[in-house]
C-alpha cells in the first residue's frame, strides 16, 4: 500500500515540475474527478485546467474556488454531453485549439443506474458509451498532445477511473452488447475493455503512461439521477460502509499521485523505480491501480490476455468509431 505520507510528499513536489502543465478532467465537475482536480490546483505552478462534463452552474463555483486557490491557476469549463462521441469530438477540438501539450488526462466521467440498456442516436448504450467508447475516443482524439507533452516534459499521463477487476466473464460475440445488455455485462465489458485500452494504448505510445484506477468507495453525486427513495436508501448504506470508505478529499489526493507519481513511468522511461505493470512486466506504461497505489491482478483477464483478446477488443473500438464518426449522424 502506498501510504498517504508518501502520496503526500509526491504531489508536494509538482512544483518542481515546472509551471503551465496542463489537465484536462473529463468529468471534473463533481465526484473524484474534482477532487483530484482540486489537488492539482494546489500542488502545481501556473496550471491549466480543463473541467469537461455538462454542469455549468457547478463549473463556474469551481472555477472561482480554483482562482482562489491557485490564483495562477487557469480553469476552462468545457461544455459537453459526452454520451455522444460527436460531442467527444468537438471538445477536443476545443482543446486542441487552446493546447499544443496535454500532459495529463483524467477520466471519471460516469453514473450509476439501475436501468436497462438506453440506446443513444449513435447507437450505444449510454452509460456503456460513458464508461469506455467516450473516453478511449478522448484519449485517442488527445494522443497528438499527450505524445508532444511525454517527449518535451516529465509528464504524460492518461488515468482512467473505473474497476481493473471483473466479475463476470464476456459477451464475446456481442462486444457493443447491442442484444446482451445487463448491468453485470455491462460492468464485465466497460472494465475489462479499459484495462485492454490502457496496454493497448501504452504499447503503442511509449512516451505517455495509462492508468487504470479503482478508487474504492467514495461517498460523491454518483447517485444523483436516483429516485428519492433509491437516495435514502444509499444514504443509509454511505452511512453504514462510512468506516470503509476512501474520504472524498484523500481520493482526490491518492488519485493524483496516481496520475502524477514516477513509480507508474511511461514504457520509455521506465528506471529502477518503476512498479510492475497490468501485464507483471517492470514499467510496461500500463498499470491497473487499487485506490491505494497498490497493482491489481484478475485470473480471468490473463486468460483474456493469453487470447489475445485486447486486439480484438481494439480493433472492435476502432470498428464503432469509424463506423459513428466515419460519416455524419453515423450508428453502430
Ligand atoms: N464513487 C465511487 O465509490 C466509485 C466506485 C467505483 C467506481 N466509480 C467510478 O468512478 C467514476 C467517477 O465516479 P464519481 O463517484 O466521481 O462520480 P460523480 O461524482 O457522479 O461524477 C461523475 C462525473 O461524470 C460527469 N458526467 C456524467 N454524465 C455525463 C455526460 N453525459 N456527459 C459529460 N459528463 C458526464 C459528471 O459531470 P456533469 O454532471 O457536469 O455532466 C461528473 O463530473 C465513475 O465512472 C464511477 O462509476 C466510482
Amino acid at each position: 500500500m502506498v501510504t498517504i505520507q508518501t502520496v503526500r510528499s509526491n504531489n508536494a513536489a509538482l512544483k518542481d515540475l515546472g509551471p503551465g502543465l496542463v489537465a484536462v478532467f473529463v468529468g471534473g465537475t463533481s465526484g473524484i474527478g474534482l477532487s483530484t482536480a482540486r489537488a492539482f490546483v494546489k500542488n502545481t505552478t501556473a496550471p491549466r485546467v480543463y473541467l469537461v462534463g455538462r454542469n455549468q452552474e457547478e463549473a463556474t463555483k469551481i472555477t472561482q474556488e480554483f482562482d482562489k486557490i491557485n490564483p495562477e491557476s487557469k480553469t476552462t469549463f468545457v461544455k459537453a454531453d459526452l454520451s455522444l462521441l460527436r460531442n467527444v469530438d468537438k471538445a477536443c477540438s476545443e482543446i486542441q485549439a487552446r493546447e499544443p501539450k496535454v500532459n495529463l488526462l483524467f477520466m471519471t466521467a460516469g453514473y450509476f443506474t439501475t436501468k436497462g440498456r438506453e440506446e443513444t442516436a449513435e447507437g450505444l448504450d449510454r452509460k456503456f458509451s460513458l464508461h469506455y467508447y467516450a473516453r478511449w475516443r478522448f484519449a485517442q482524439n488527445l494522443l497528438p498532445q499527450l505524445t508532444a507533452a511525454g517527449t518535451s516534459t516529465p509528464l504524460s499521463r492518461v488515468v482512467s477511473v473505473l474497476d481493473p477487476n471483473i466479475r463476470t466473464g464476456l459477451v464475446l460475440d456481442d462486444l457493443s452488447l447491442k442484444t446482451h445488455f445487463t448491468l453485470g455485462n455491462c460492468a464485465a465489458h466497460a472494465c475489462a475493455f479499459n484495462d485492454f485500452a490502457v496496454e493497448t494504448m501504452a504499447a503503442a505510445n511509449p512516451n505517455t503512461a495509462f492508468v487504470h484506477a479503482f478508487p474504492g468507495l467514495v461517498n460523491t453525486g454518483l447517485a444523483r439521477t436516483f429516485g428519492p427513495v433509491l437516495r435514502v436508501g444509499v444514504g443509509i448504506l454511505m452511512t453504514v460502509l462510512k468506516p470503509f470508505m476512501v474520504p472524498l478529499p484523500e481520493s482526490g489526493e491518492r488519485h493524483l499521485y496516481a496520475a502524477t507519481s514516477q513509480t507508474y513511468p511511461p514504457k520509455a522511461k521506465a528506471g529502477e523505480g518503476a512498479a510492475l505493470g497490468s501485464d507483471g512486466v517492470k514499467g510496461s506504461g500500463a498499470y491497473w491501480l487499487s485506490w491505494n497505489g497498490e497493482r491489481m491482478e484478475n485470473e480471468r483477464l490473463k486468460g483474456y490476455r493469453a487470447q489475445a483478446l485486447g486486439k480484438t477488443v481494439w480493433a472492435h473500438t476502432q470498428e464503432v468509431f469509424d463506423k459513428i464518426r466515419g460519416t455524419e449522424g453515423g450508428k453502430y
